[in-house]
């Protein structure tokens, strides 16, 4: 009986025993240190720190070398010129930089030779009809007529109406440039809102306010409910 019973308590034993061991080895005065790590790859990847040249690893190659290395810059701008990844060629060309400058010249300039590279779909217009009513509706109101919420709150300069005759044949390269850089001091820029081509749509829902809430060559009455509810 006490031979079988030895016989079973023994490995057990034994293992609690290398266990132990094992759990005491990890223990250390540091309170920085881990300890004894078994198969530090498990939970030490080599992914690197940002910031961290890759391969030097504080773990691999000390604490030394690695605050050196965080010093210098590994993640480093691209050259310039680089032209942002898209996965077509027509929406990468949205991502040239823009060639007019924030000068009267230029917005003279944008409204002689800049033109659409979309052409204008009531598809479009109705994605340029969701951004207007986020970032535009404000202050130029529903149908463009310079009546927004904010403008109607007061203390707020109107903006004359798309379709008024300030604005009636603003051309599309001078919205785009007034979009990208604002207009005077009451309209502010919107190029870091907005990419080129969400510009570009809005520029055909302006261009559709401009031409009294209608796609140009069709009757108001069948293509417009929001300047027909304006009214
Ligand atoms: C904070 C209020 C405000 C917001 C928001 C705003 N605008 Fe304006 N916008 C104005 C005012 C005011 C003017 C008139 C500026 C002037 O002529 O001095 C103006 C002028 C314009 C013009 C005429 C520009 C020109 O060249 O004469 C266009 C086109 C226009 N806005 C489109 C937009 C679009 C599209 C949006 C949304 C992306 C927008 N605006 C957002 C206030 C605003």
């Amino acid at each position: 009986m006490l031979s079988m019973k030895n016989r079973k308590t023994g490995p057990a034993l034994a293992i609690c025993a290398i266990g132990g061991m094992a759990v005491l080895a990890g223990c250390s005065k540091d309170p920085n240190s881990a300890g004894l790590e078994y198969m530090p790859d498990m939970y030490r990847s080599p992914a690197i720190e940002a910031y961290v040249d890759y391969g030097q690893d504080p773990y691999y190659f000390g604490d030394s070398l690695a605050k050196a290395q965080r010093a210098t810059q590994s993640a480093r701008l691209p050259v310039e010129g680089t032209i942002a990844f898209a996965n077509s060629e027509a929406d990468a060309a949205f991502n040239f930089p823009y060639p007019y400058p924030h000068t009267p010249e230029g917005y003279e300039q944008a409204g002689r030779e800049l033109h659409s590279p979309i052409a204008m779909t009531e598809a479009t217009v109705a994605q340029g009809k969701a951004l207007f009513e986020v970032f535009c509706i404000e202050c130029h109101g529903p149908a463009g007529h310079g009546d927004g919420t904010v403008v109607a709150k007061g203390g707020y300069p109107p903006p004359p109406a798309y379709d008024g005759p300030q604005l009636k044949d603003l051309p599309e390269g001078k919205i785009f440039h007034s979009i990208t850089f604002g207009r005077n001091i009451a309209m502010g820029a919107h190029a870091s809102q907005l990419n080129q081509k969400e510009r570009w749509m809005l520029v055909q829902y302006v261009k559709y306010l401009q031409n009294g809430g209608k796609m140009p060559g069709q009757q108001a009455e069948q293509t417009n409910p929001v300047a027909n509810a304006a009214k």
